[in-house]
């Protein structure tokens, strides 16, 4: 059968499509912008129909009718991750959480320990040769797609045919749904003075020729906005949005000086503009490549002077990061923060940046505390922490003595919470 006959037959309205769907499936979801809206919102409709299916997402940005509390023995979402389409319920509990590292979630699909039943992704128009392009979310979905029992495509005229290793072949697939709904866009955030004090100290330590993860949040966006008149930096990262992309237009970032990959930028998931995800499209600079491949520690660290950005909202005066929680209270998850932590440290030059506002909740707490807030999910150790960066300066942490950080960290607070910090850390004998 020629592959247009294939496609032709495999066409589904997304309410046929879900008939590949049975009670107690495991349907694996790509992240963010890669989830399918047609078939998500079929699968929300008709949710009653079924009895115990999951469906996993890193970052779920909608909020379907499936996310709800009422209907949860139908479908309920399990989340690698939070964002705000499911923080309420994960804190609520009617959201389930997997605790992972995000380079890991491919192998843990791989060995069975996170089931796969079924594949929903979004996914570009086929090529001649008959493959999608899953450049979107490519993350931990091609190893779903190696296991899944189904995989059902929901292709859209929007989505870039990105190179890389993110491509299924039709013969791959069950069912196709065809929508042409504009992608979801995601903008830089408004960058305020805090976040912009902050991205300064940081672009100050970047030099010409370094290759960057830039993670999530507003100050890794921050960050980026000031590096527009470095030279030849490249692009090893997990999440590629607006801000890469204005980097490759003003010149900053060629790839030419990688020391893995050289000429090649590389990232997982796409979040950002209809203008990102047009210079997605057959870019020859850029590769879509699975998350165990592009946040591996081992392979990320072969990019020397890798510098990796991520933020956090709360260190303690060891340098535990709480990235993802406040307290008990689950907020996100810990994403690729503690791969590319390590990756830096491993790299020759390498330097990894957590950044981190003095303060929360209009100056009247502390994000530099003396111990983390009971129940805190901590992201990033002590053991692996090296820069934290405040909008008061830089405290380098990585082989002082636990006395050396508390200095460097109380030195990086906000003046209204020096002498509380002093005193604390006078109780648990830091000074
Ligand atoms: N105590 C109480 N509230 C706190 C707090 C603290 N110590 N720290 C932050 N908050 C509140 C903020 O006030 C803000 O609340 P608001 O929305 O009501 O203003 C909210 O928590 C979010 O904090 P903020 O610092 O604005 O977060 P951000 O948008 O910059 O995002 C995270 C940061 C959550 C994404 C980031 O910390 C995270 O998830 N990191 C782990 C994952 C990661 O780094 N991935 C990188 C690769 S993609």
């Amino acid at each position: 059968m020629s592959i247009q006959d294939a496609y032709k037959q495999k066409r589904r309205t997304a309410e046929d499509a879900l008939t590949v769907v049975r009670d107690g499936d495991f349907i694996i979801v790509p992240t963010g912008v890669g989830e399918p809206p047609a078939l998500l919102t079929a699968l929300s409709q008709h949710r009653r129909r079924y009895r115990d299916v999951k469906v996993a997402q890193i970052l779920a940005l909608r909020k379907y009718a499936y996310l709800d509390p009422e209907t949860v023995e139908h479908v309920r979402h399990v989340a690698f991750f939070f964002g705000g389409a499911t923080r309420a319920g994960g804190q609520a509990g009617w959201i389930d959480f997997i605790p992972n590292y995000f380079s890991e979630i491919p192998s843990l699909i791989e060995r069975g320990q996170i089931a796969s039943d079924v594949v929903f992704s979004m996914a570009s128009p086929m090529d001649q040769h008959g493959y999608f392009s899953l450049s979107l979310g490519t993350d931990y979905t091609m190893a779903a797609v190696a296991r899944a029992r189904a995989i059902v495509l929901e292709v859209n005229p929007n989505v870039p045919f990105a190179n890389g290793d993110c491509h299924v072949h039709i013969s791959q697939v069950s069912a196709l749904v065809e929508s042409e709904e504009p992608i979801l866009e995601v903008g830089l955030p408004n960058i305020g003075a805090v976040p912009q004090a902050i991205g300064k100290y940081v672009a100050d330590l970047i030099e010409d020729g370094s290759t960057l993860q830039i993670g999530y949040g507003a100050i890794p966006d921050a960050v980026v906005v000031q590096l527009t008149q470095k030279h030849d930096l490249g692009i090893h990262t997990e999440m590629i949005g607006d801000g890469i992309m204005t980097l490759v237009e003003s010149g900053a970032v060629t790839n030419r000086k990688k020391t893995y990959l050289p000429g090649k930028m590389v990232a997982t998931f796409a979040l950002g503009s209809k203008k990102l995800y047009a210079f997605m499209h057959r870019n020859p600079m850029l590769e879509m490549h699975p998350v165990n491949f592009t946040n591996d520690l081992c392979l990320a660290a072969q990019n020397d002077k890798l510098i990796a950005i991520n933020a956090t909202m709360q260190v303690d005066l060891l340098g535990q990061c709480g990235s993802e929680s406040i307290g008990d209270l689950p907020y996100s998850g810990t994403g690729g923060q503690a791969d590319f932590v390590r990756a830096a440290n491993r790299s020759k030059g390498g330097k990894a940046f957590i950044v981190v506002p003095s303060t929360a909740k209009g100056d009247s707490i502390s994000r530099i505390v003396p111990v983390l807030a009971t129940g805190t999910h901590v992201t990033t150790s002590k053991n692996d922490v090296n820069y934290v960066v405040s909008e008061y300066g830089v405290a380098q942490l990585r082989g002082k003595s636990a006395k050396q950080r508390a200095q460097e960290l109380i030195a990086i607070t906000h003046p209204d919470f020096r002498a509380e910090l002093t005193a604390a850390a006078k109780r648990l004998r830091l000074l």
